[in-house]
């Protein structure tokens, strides 16, 4: 069990130093941005489940994980965060409100496309062409009228809202992904094992 290198110069986002036990990748809690990967790490986490520590994460704060070399972001929503997520003036915006396209499990097609409505856990993978959207904390008014927080993709301008639903008008096609996960406990996920596979609970 190993950690990775850490590049301690980039706050903006919390992540996770992750060890493989077992074969099932741990991500104990979060750390600042992770630079770069130990290649050999990373092979070994590729494709393997990964266990993250939710417990400490602040509301309205948002750390980063990995899985399956993507970038995985975990959101604990405040209640201002989820009561923006049902507006009318910005779900009527939106290309997919109710999550019919295949971008998540069927526990997650709900408005707040998570288990737990406060917590949301989605690959942070723009579907146009793939870059990694920005957290827009309190900054998202800028793009989205009457919206205060959503994520923006800087390469090519898309917008999704903090269920990572995308809005009309953008390049990106598609909600962003939310990846199969499950609580083994109050405080700890699984990314990569859904509810029933690992008997977690909600
Ligand atoms: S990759 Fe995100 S808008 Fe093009």
């Amino acid at each position: 069990m190993s950690n990775v290198p850490v590049d301690n110069g980039r706050r903006r986002f919390l992540t996770a130093a992750t060890s493989v036990v077992g074969g099932v990748g741990v991500v104990g809690w979060a750390v600042p941005f992770i630079g770069s990967w130990n290649p050999s790490e990373r092979a070994k986490a590729a494709g393997a489940p990964v266990e993250v520590n939710v417990g400490k994460i602040e509301k309205g704060q948002m750390i980063r994980a990995e899985w399956r070399g993507k970038p995985v972001y975990i959101v604990r929503r405040t209640e201002k965060m989820l009561a923006e997520l049902k507006l009318a003036d910005v779900t009527d915006q939106l290309r997919d409100p109710n999550s019919e396209e295949a971008q998540q499990p069927s526990y997650a097609t709900n408005f707040n496309r998570s288990i737990k409505a406060e917590l949301w856990v989605g690959l942070g993978v723009c579907t146009h062409l793939g870059c990694a959207p920005t957290y827009e904390k309190d900054t998202m008014g800028e793009r989205v009228k009457a919206l205060d927080n959503g994520f923006f993709c800087p390469c090519h301008g898309s917008t999704y809202d903090l269920s990572g639903r995308v809005f009309q008008g953008v390049p990106a096609p598609l909600n962003l992904m939310v990846p199969e996960h499950s609580y083994i406990s109050g405080d700890r996920i699984i990314i990569g094992v859904g509810p029933d596979a690992s008997g977690g609970k909600a």
